[in-house]
């Protein structure tokens, strides 16, 4: 059944004029780093070399990558759902989002010069995804020449000493998947539209064919690839896709009939997660990295540091002691559980109930994703019926919204705060809960404009991935997202996330003290007490350069 644990401190909403006029004012040297740490150095952490991801040989190694996703930065790509989703109504597209994808940081054309980035820093992982609807814009039509491409990626990374994780499904589809242009799917599953997952006859459909696409891309790249992801967060996604409706194919659930609809979708995501994981492990025939398994594969989970909060206040009132502990179940366990026990909590109501066959035991290793803390509320019954709960995201407020820990931890472009030991809060809870696991932060980071505050982020992680490892969590490294700015699906490309700099004229790729930092600690394999003081700790980070309502942002108004 649901957990509790303790919550963290905030400040409260009475004192948040305060806190925003010290913001403001924080922002006239906005562009400089925050003043080292008072008192002695820290010490430095030391990095092990890379080691493989799942095996007990691993433990104790820790590889510093960073990672994109294909839909995120590949130029344009027709055969993608968020080409339609995206493109302008009057160019024959639905026109949803913030922006038209497009062609996105132009990462196809530049794929081989971009591994120059990744050796520049003397990253020794880059974590990416293959677009599924390149190797297969129609159904069953393999494109050789999309296969040949990635081929050479990945002979460029293993040429330079970088390893690849390659993502199979990281948030978007060829169209023939789940065309949004035909969400209602009227005549049932054609060759050109298979339904999507949830779908009575079309779901066990696209569950075969992803299986087969991952069977295809082990057999051409297992001889250079060990590590394999299936799913990209895969409660986030549902929810934004499934749930919400803002990612395609524009499915709104969420607030109709949640167990009858949303569901059959995370069963059959699920379901196509272990038939992927069979596939792979059948298909894969290269032992890379020489640790006895052809191929390593787990999954990345989107975890984030739930607080329980009542009027914008930390509680401990029951109720939403209780709610945030349903939260963290459905967002940060559900997924897990279901895959190592191979049974689904169907009813969401804390117990399995469900078997999915070929499922249990499917992941060897986990990839942890850790971008925001928020709170959560249990008061008025919620906006989540069946759990009983109100999460403050996407700056929707009933008053689940907490005040940012320290107001320069908001992260305006994305209208949540990121609080670094939210990291080490959700690594411990993970590592308790899964300890035969092996942990691996597939992703990390800020939308800013501001490099400091990337140097913040990116020391500050570690950090608290230390404090995790000094407890025994075995957590094998770090990928920082990401290697460059791109598009943030639905927020479209004002959040910039990138190592380097996206000129979207250009497309030129220009390094920020993010690089740098990551770079020298990489190259030193090091996080040297010098950069400690200088960027790390918990102190206030350098402010954001931009508007000042940004922190108003992160309160839901
Ligand atoms: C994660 C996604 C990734 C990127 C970052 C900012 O949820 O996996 O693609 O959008 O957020």
């Amino acid at each position: 059944m649901y957990t509790h644990r303790p919550q963290g401190r905030a400040a409260g909403r009475a004192a948040l004029a305060a806190l925003a006029a010290l913001a403001l004012a924080a922002q006239a040297c906005s562009e400089e780093t925050v003043a080292p740490a008072p008192g002695p150095t820290p010490p430095g952490i030391p990095y092990a070399g890379p080691g493989s991801l799942s095996a007990a040989s691993g433990k104790g190694s820790f590889r510093l990558g960073a990672a994109s996703a294909a839909t995120q930065i590949e130029d344009r790509n027709p055969a993608t759902d968020w080409y339609v989703f995206t493109l302008p109504e009057d160019e024959g597209g639905l026109g949803k989002g913030a922006a038209f994808v497009g062609d996105a940081a132009r990462g196809y054309t530049k794929a081989i010069e971009d591994v120059a980035l990744l050796r520049e820093m003397g990253l020794d992982s880059y974590r990416f995804s293959v677009e599924w609807a390149r190797i297969e814009p129609r159904r069953d039509a393999v494109d050789e020449d999309a296969l040949a491409h990635y081929d050479r990626l990945l002979d460029a990374l293993v040429e330079a000493g970088i390893r690849p994780v390659i993502t199979l499904h990281h948030f978007s589809n060829p169209v023939w998947i789940d065309d949004p242009r035909h969400t209602d799917c009227a005549p049932g599953p054609t060759d050109e539209n298979l339904c999507g997952f949830g779908h009575p006859e079309g779901g066990p459909l696209v569950i075969e064919e992803l299986a087969e696409h991952a069977a295809l891309l082990a057999e051409r790249f297992g001889d250079r690839v060990d590590d394999w992801g299936t799913l990209n967060e895969p409660f986030n996604y549902l929810l934004a896709a499934y749930g919400a409706g803002t990612f395609p194919p524009g499915k709104a659930t969420l607030f109709g009939d949640l167990l009858g609809d949303f569901v059959p979708v995370l069963r059959d995501y699920l379901l196509a997660h272990g038939a992927a994981y069979r596939a792979i492990k059948a298909a894969d025939r290269g032992d890379a990295d020489g640790d006895g398994e052809a191929a390593d594969v787990g999954l990345s989970l989107s975890a984030a540091d739930w607080v329980a909060a009542r009027d914008h206040q930390p509680s401990d009132d029951p109720e939403d002691v209780g709610a945030r502990d349903r939260m963290a179940y459905v967002y940060n366990h559900l997924v897990v559980d279901t895959v190592l026990g191979g049974q689904l909590d169907s009813d969401l109501d804390g117990a399995p109930d469900l078997e999915l066959p070929g499922v249990a035991g499917t992941l060897d290793w986990l990839g942890v994703q850790y971008y925001f803390r928020a709170g959560v509320t249990g008061k008025l019954g919620g906006i989540v019926p069946v759990l009983a709960l109100t999460p403050c995201v996407n700056g929707l407020d009933f008053g689940a919204c907490l005040a940012p820990v320290d107001p320069t931890f908001c992260v305006p472009a994305m209208r949540y705060e990121h609080h670094a030991p939210g990291l080490y809060n959700v690594l411990t809870d993970l590592g308790e809960r899964y300890p035969a696991l092996p942990l691996v932060v597939t992703e990390s980071g800020i939308a800013t404009e501001v490099g400091a505050r990337r140097a913040e982020v990116i020391v500050r992680a570690l950090e608290q991935i230390e404090r995790a490892r000094a407890l025994g969590v075995d957590v094998r490294g770090y990928y920082h997202w990401s290697l460059y700015d791109n598009f943030e699906w639905a927020e479209g490309f004002a959040p910039r996330f990138g190592l380097y700099t996206v000129d979207y004229g250009t497309y030129e790729r220009s390094p920020t003290l993010g690089a740098e930092v990551l770079g020298e600690i990489a190259r030193g394999r090091e996080l040297t007490g010098a950069l400690r003081a200088a960027h790390g700790g918990d102190r206030p980070m350098t402010p954001e350069a931009t508007a000042p309502e940004g922190l108003e942002r992160c309160l839901g108004n």
